[in-house]
């Protein structure tokens, strides 16, 4: 709203994930954010609460990988878009049993794994930044994660990949509902349309490229990763939030 002209009001698509990692953020375990993307209207997919299935690459693979292809297939086109071997490549994966064939292949291929307890979609930012020694993300976790996931990957470069994996007879109905076909990858076009994207994920625990919030007397400290893919600005900030009119802080770098 607002401008010189007036007031304009627009609609927008909102995803949104308060506590990304219920569980770590419990246990004070690294990677926990509190995560939201924007778009104009219908520029993110209304993902239903269900399972998806997801490959998530950097930048200089994007386009050269398929989630239909066989694990090891993937791997070497990862590994050749950064000009290195399988074995050097680090893949994040969440440590469930569904995935023990999943992470047998990744092994047995040469690539190392990095077990996570949750946060998908901070392991997604991970590996489409440089710096971070993840280089990808395979397995299976929620659907609206792989949304907030692609709004990033949409400002940042790489790709997502992703197919829509229903647990039970609910979720595929509503998966039909949705007009969502289940055998059909989605890629980061499909996931992320829009072309007014922003996201931002703050620190809730300590994690590989966020601090958590710090909390002092009357106040907090927190630490943000805000990205435009309009703007192509990435923006880190470092906030100190004071509660209350006396509340003092002493600034510490
Ligand atoms: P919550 O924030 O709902 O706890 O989700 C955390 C998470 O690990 C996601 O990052 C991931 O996509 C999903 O859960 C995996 O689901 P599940 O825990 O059922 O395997």
């Amino acid at each position: 709203k607002g401008g010189q002209g007036g007031e304009h009001a627009f609609l927008v698509d909102i995803a949104v994930d308060p506590v990304e990692g219920t569980d770590i953020t419990a246990k004070m375990v690294a990677n926990s954010v509190a995560v939201i993307a924007l778009s104009e209207k219908g520029g993110l997919f209304q993902a239903p609460d269900t399972y998806m299935e997801k490959l998530i690459v950097p930048p200089p693979a994007a386009g050269k990988v398929d989630l239909a292809w066989p694990v090891a297939a993937n791997l070497a086109s990862i590994a050749g878009s950064l000009d290195r071997h399988v074995r050097e490549l680090t893949i994040v994966i969440l440590d469930r049993s569904r995935h023990e064939e999943l992470i047998a292949e990744v092994r047995e291929a040469g690539a190392r794994v990095k077990l996570i307890g949750d946060g998908d979609v901070i392991a997604a930012l991970s590996a489409v930044m440089r710096g971070t020694n993840i280089h990808g993300v395979m397995g299976t976790g929620g659907a609206p994660e792989g949304v907030l996931a692609a709004a990033a990957v949409k400002c940042l470069g790489g790709e997502i990949q992703g197919r829509f994996v229903p647990r039970n007879d609910g979720e595929r109905a509503r998966l039909d509902a949705a007009g969502v076909d289940l055998g059909r990858v989605y890629r980061t076009e499909e996931l992320a349309p829009g072309q007014h994207i922003v996201f931002s994920a703050t620190g809730i625990t300590d994690g590989d490229f966020l601090r958590g919030v710090k909390f002092f007397k009357d106040g907090a400290r927190t630490h943000s990763i805000s990205m435009g893919h309009r703007s192509r600005v990435i923006r880190f900030s470092d906030a100190v939030h004071l509660w209350g009119d006396d509340a003092r802080v002493t600034i510490q770098v």
